[in-house]
């Protein structure tokens, strides 16, 4: 009685909140078509085909906007380059992009990679430990972003303190973004205090950053005489929330998987140990040619894309692929089902990165970060950093998975994917000539 009275108030949004991957898998694997949902009171369309792809998020880019969704990220991010839209947002891309690619990238890389080798001294000292991959990651991709971004060094202590604070952050944005009423943004509940007083520490946060004005930082100054003062806060803060947590996860999966693919391990240390024996550090221009490692990276992103779903609106009335889509929908493009497509990929539920090297995937199959005018200004940093992270690890020690079998295993699909609810541990041995 009362499940039939949640769906029909709910619809489809009571299936989609309790397994949000299995009602994307169950309704769009297989799906040639954009397809109409009901989220409480409102039809959402949902997508995970090429050409309705190319169509929202490229081709008729400007008649998609970020949708309301994105207002529940502000408290945190502010007007940065993923919430904000119009000339703020442009101007800021602009500015950011440089810092972002080429030397200035390279540069930043090669301030993050010591940071990887200290982590291999860390997990030295305390071989055979149970680890958990997700929290490995998370400070040590957070770590690198800060260096690589704003070429500032984050000490342990703070690194913990805000590795603890974002997840908190993630776990409770997720959590407004699926009920229907969430009384903890508008109520004055202990966790709507919790999370203000979060906020208020990543603040301090993004002050002590900003006052060292490193890496990228001095590109966005022009952005202050037009945009005010805020632009800073926000755009450090949205820089790093964007890169680190979406990064760690994909770092999580890679160690994870090869722990449970010695085969793996071993084909990828073939091309690691020529470049390691010649100088033993690693810089971030050798790091494009680690070709296979960087296919298990992507292989990684295409069964476990971080950005698992990106929401758009309809500014005005269009027909997306023959469905007639009124001003204001909500459109979700799902790259969870869009990358397990049956007729896109051979053998879609495998995980195989030769598929990688032996030819481009489908247009617009295949976007862990996104495409068109809005596709992800961290691409080539967030590749770097996992690449980094796996080849540096899979050379020194040899990987044990504790948590059973990766294919076995199932990530939380919340405002990004977030590890399974069992966690993902594993232990690092002494390497085995
Ligand atoms: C593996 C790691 C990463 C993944 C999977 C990822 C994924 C994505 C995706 C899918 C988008 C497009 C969202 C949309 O269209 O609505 C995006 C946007 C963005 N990403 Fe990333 N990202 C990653 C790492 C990074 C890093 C390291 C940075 C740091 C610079 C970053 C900064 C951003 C920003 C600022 C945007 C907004 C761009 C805009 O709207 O113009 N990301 N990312």
């Amino acid at each position: 009685m009362l499940q039939h009275a949640k769906r029909a108030l709910l619809g489809d949004l009571a299936a989609f909140s309790s397994d949000p991957l299995g009602f994307v898998e169950e309704r769009l694997i297989g799906e040639t078509r954009p397809l109409p949902v009901r989220f409480a009171n409102r039809t959402v369309v949902l997508v995970a085909r090429p050409d309705a792809v190319q169509h929202v998020l490229v081709d008729a880019a400007e008649r998609y906007g970020k949708s309301r969704y994105q207002a529940r990220l502000r408290p945190l991010l502010g007007d940065g380059m993923i919430t904000a839209s119009g000339e703020r947002w442009a101007h800021a891309r602009r500015a950011a992009r440089p810092g972002l690619a080429g030397d200035a990238l390279d540069k930043g890389v090669d301030l993050a990679l010591p940071l990887v080798a200290q982590e291999l001294a860390r997990q030295a000292a305390a071989l055979g430990r149970p680890v958990e991959v997700p929290e490995l990651a998370g400070r040590l991709t957070m770590r690198m972003a800060a260096a690589a971004m704003f070429h500032h060094v984050m000490d342990d202590e703070t690194a913990d303190e805000v590795y603890l604070a974002s997840r908190f952050l993630h776990e409770r944005i997720t959590q407004s973004m699926l009920r229907f009423i969430d009384f903890d943004s508008v109520l004055p509940t202990p966790r709507r205090a919790r999370f203000h007083s979060t906020i208020a520490r990543m603040n301090r946060l993004a002050a002590d950053i900003a006052r060292q004005n490193g890496g990228l930082l001095p590109l966005l100054a022009p952005l202050h005489a037009q945009h005010g003062p805020a632009v800073t806060r926000d755009e450090i803060i949205t820089l790093l929330f964007a890169g680190f947590e979406t990064t760690a996860q994909v770092a999580s999966w890679v160690l994870y998987v090869l722990a449970c693919r010695p085969d793996l391990v071993a084909w990828i240390r073939q091309e690691t140990a020529p470049l390691l024996a010649r100088g033993g550090d690693l810089e971030a221009q050798a790091l494009r040619a680690l070709k296979r490692t960087r296919a298990v990276v992507d292989e990684v992103m295409r069964l476990y894309p971080s950005t698992w779903w990106i929401a758009r609106e309809a500014l005005q009335d269009d027909q997306l692929c023959g469905l007639a889509v009124a001003r204001g929908t909500p459109v979700l493009i799902v790259p969870w089902a869009l990358h397990r497509q049956p007729d896109l990929w051979d053998s879609a539920d495998a995980f195989d990165p030769m598929r990688f090297l032996e030819g481009a995937p489908v247009k617009f199959a295949y976007m862990p970060f996104g495409v068109g005018p809005r596709a992800c200004v961290g691409m080539q940093l967030a590749r770097a950093n996992v690449t980094a992270i796996a080849a540096l690890l899979t050379a020194a020690f040899d990987l044990q998975a504790l948590s059973g079998r990766y294919d076995r295993l199932r990530p939380v699909g919340g405002v990004t994917l977030a590890p399974p609810v069992g966690g993902l541990q594993l232990s690092f041995r002494l390497r085995r000539q």
